[in-house]
């Protein structure tokens, strides 16, 4: 197996030049501003400002998303593609709220690196440490951003540490600001010996660049006031001496962060980012899976599906399902293999994100995003190859952590609310579980928003009013085991016993207790928290 990089082939151009990441931040720390300078820089929007319009149009045509509006936060996740020098960038967006962490988390499995941006006034804040952590399961790159630096912000120095101790990582600076506050005016870039300098004039306007020789460049005293210009040496000078220099392969390893100073609202900072990205960040990498690993370069196509998405035109009820491609040259119109059903596929209609708008995918390569509008075939987990049978790993499935039972209001819609359920199911925004004894369902779900995002969009989608209750459970594992072993288990244990969407066995509960007397009385049987998707 082509495993470490020493023994690997090169790359082909096409696949080295990818650069596949998702951005994650808390709320309000400037993702979404930062997006836009993203796109605006990748020359796939025209203006600053379009991504919100059109994140708006795209939540009218979704309209269950209502709700997103109202709240503020991001519940659907999508992939944009633009280029970037000789770069090509595809941005997956990751959902903000910490109620979708599941879907983060699978949205994390089809990166290669992520841009952690904090505010610098704010520092990390509860979502940025747990999407690091997530990241950091998979020891995904991490490339920092410290936004809003025009405003008061706090000491570089503080920043720096709080990161290194609350998410203990190692951090190097890429760049240093001069003066704080309303005394910003730009940022040293110490990795390529160059003085940004910001304009605060004018929003959309990128800052200028000047070549330094060091700090002692006799230029500088032009340029900044002599205050600042001693605090920037004294400050770059204690920064080289105590952080850790810049070193590609810790970043690689996940071990190391550069952390870029920079406003996006101002343009500032962005461009070296984005520099940084695609300079030191990863190519598209080795991807897990069964029996073997998958690499890049390997010329056959195969791809994953981490993200299914309904309705997200409701005039033609079509999903489309987000496959990362791992390895090869995808051309339109190529005939995959489903793995699961081992069915063969025709993909005539692959749509790329290119951040204008959905487009019809002449060729992808790995690492990149491709959109596959199907009726449900394509599922959250299931791999596409040229045939050989590969499974991809390591996207996993949680056990939700609260679980309500649901009924339609309008008794005559019951039939339709199990469609629509199972639908949502495959999609993955929710686990339903039909009880072994009795009717209904049981709906689990990892945050409570999503139940009312659920009776919202099963309304709007299906026209089934639904109302939730609570259920007399509140924790589900998976039963696992030889085949008799859990036949006995069931039978005893029926009023606990449910089948989720794929019609695998399920323990409902109410009490931990009631977990751990099955472990004790049931060693041929397992239970577990988390089901890989297949
Ligand atoms: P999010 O997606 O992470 O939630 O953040 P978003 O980009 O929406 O930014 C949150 C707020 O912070 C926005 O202000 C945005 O304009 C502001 N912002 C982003 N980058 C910077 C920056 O570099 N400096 C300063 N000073 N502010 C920044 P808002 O008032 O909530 O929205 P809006 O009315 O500006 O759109």
């Amino acid at each position: 197996m082509l495993d470490t990089p020493s023994n690997r082939p090169k790359l082909p151009a096409e696949i080295a030049r990818r650069r596949t990441f998702a951005i994650i931040s808390h709320p309000d720390a400037g993702k979404t501003t930062l997006t836009e300078k993203f796109l605006l820089y990748g020359g796939a929007i025209q203006m600053a400002g379009q991504v919100r319009a059109k994140g708006e149009a795209r939540r009218t045509r979704s309209d269950f998303m209502q709700m997103e509006k109202d709240r503020g936060i991001s519940v659907s996740a999508s992939a944009m593609s633009f280029d970037f020098k000789n770069f090509r960038f595809n941005l997956v967006d990751t959902p903000g709220h910490s109620d979708f962490s599941e879907d983060t988390y699978r949205t994390l499995t089809a990166v290669d690196a992520a841009v952690m941006v904090i505010d610098g006034a704010k520092g990390v804040e509860s979502q940025t440490q747990k999407l690091f952590e997530v990241c950091r399961l998979r020891d995904l790159p991490i490339l920092t951003f410290c936004n809003k630096m025009d405003r008061e912000s706090r000491d570089t120095f503080d920043i720096i540490d709080e990161i290194q101790e609350n998410l203990a990582i190692d951090v190097t600076p890429a760049s240093w600001p001069i003066g704080l506050g309303r005394d910003f005016m730009g940022c040293y870039d110490m990795l390529n010996d160059r003085l940004e300098l910001m304009d605060r004039a004018d929003r959309n306007k990128i800052g200028e660049s000047i070549e330094i020789k060091g700090l002692t460049d006799p230029k500088l005293d032009e340029l900044i006031p002599a205050d600042l210009l001693s605090k920037l040496r004294e400050e770059v000078e204690m920064a080289r001496e105590l952080l850790p220099p810049f070193d590609q392969q810790a970043l690689l390893d996940g071990t190391l962060t550069p952390i870029w100073f920079g406003s996006a609202i101002n343009s500032f900072g962005v461009k070296e980012l984005m520099d940084g990205i695609g300079t030191y960040g990863p190519e598209p990498q080795i991807q897990s899976a069964e029996p073997r690993k998958i690499s890049p370069e390997e010329t056959k196509v195969s791809g994953f599906v981490f993200k299914v998405q309904a309705n997200m035109d409701p005039k033609h009820r079509d999903r489309v399902a987000f496959i990362r491609l791992a390895s090869g040259h995808f051309l339109r119109g190529m005939k995959l293999t489903h793995v699961r059903s081992k069915k063969p596929m025709s993909i005539t209609n692959p749509v790329l994100f290119l951040a204008s708008d959905r487009e019809l995918a002449e060729e992808a390569w790995a690492g990149d995003i491709i959109g596959i509008p199907n009726h449900g075939q394509l599922r959250i987990g299931d791999t596409l190859t040229e045939g050989e049978a590969i499974r991809v790993t390591g996207i996993p499935s949680f056990a939700p952590e609260l679980l309500q039972s649901v009924r339609s209001t309008d008794p005559m819609k019951g039939k339709h609310l199990e469609k629509a359920l199972m639908q949502f199911a495959e999609e993955g925004a929710a686990k339903v579980f039909k009880p072994a004894i009795g009717s209904g369902f049981i709906v689990g779900v990892v945050g409570a928003l999503q139940f009312e995002v659920l009776a919202s969009r099963i309304e709007l989608e299906y026209g089934i009013p639904v109302r939730f209750e609570a259920s007399q459970f509140t924790s589900a594992r998976w039963v696992s085991g030889d085949r008799q072993a859990v036949d006995k288990f069931v039978n005893v244990n029926k009023q606990h016993i449910s089948y989720d969407h794929d019609g695998d066995t399920v323990y409902l509960t109410r009490l931990q207790w009631d977990i751990d007397r099955v472990v004790r009385d049931y060693p041929e049987i397992t239970l577990t928290a988390t089901k890989e998707m297949m």
